[in-house]
């Protein structure tokens, strides 16, 4: 089995959709979310998570954004979760994304898109440390 590092961005806390997100995860036959937290991410943090990013034309803004408010990190567990995750989350751009996906039922900004899943193996042991260094 796998785990995955989820995070609920802030305009999902602020919108009031952390119950709906984190419900459809839970939901999941044979997912577990094994630590929760809501916390507000500060630069350096933010620098490493989306390291891939930086001095990209969207990167400023993204960190600006990702630090305007509190985000609740996760990690879930079970089978397949971190393709799983994704897929529950649909696509990038939220217009793109299919109706009955988070982004596609909640979102239309592409920074405001709701919800990160890491999307590979390599990525979750990563994001997993910057996250949760005691579950490491
Ligand atoms: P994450 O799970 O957040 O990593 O999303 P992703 O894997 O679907 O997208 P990616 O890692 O490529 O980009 C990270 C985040 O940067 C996205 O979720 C968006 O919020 C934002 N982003 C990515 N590409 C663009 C873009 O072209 N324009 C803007 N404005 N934001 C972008
Ligand atoms: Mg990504």
């Amino acid at each position: 089995s796998q785990r995955t590092l989820v995070l609920i961005k802030p305009d999902g806390v602020r919108r009031g959709l952390v119950g709906e997100i984190v419900g459809r995860i839970e939901r999941k036959a044979d997912w577990r979310i094994t630590a929760l937290e809501l916390r507000t991410l500060d630069r350096a943090v933010l620098e490493q998570h989306y390291a891939e990013h930086v001095g990209k034309p969207f990167y400023e803004p993204l960190v600006e954004f990702m630090a305007s408010g509190p985000v609740v990190a996760l990690i879930a567990e079970g089978e397949r979760v971190i393709e799983g995750v994704r897929a529950l989350a649909g696509p990038t751009d939220p217009i793109a994304a299919a109706p009955g996906s988070i982004r596609g039922d909640f979102g239309t900004v592409v920074r405001e898109n709701l919800i990160h899943a890491s999307d590979s193996e390599e990525s979750a042991e990563r994001e997993v440390k910057i996250f949760f260094p005691g579950l490491a």
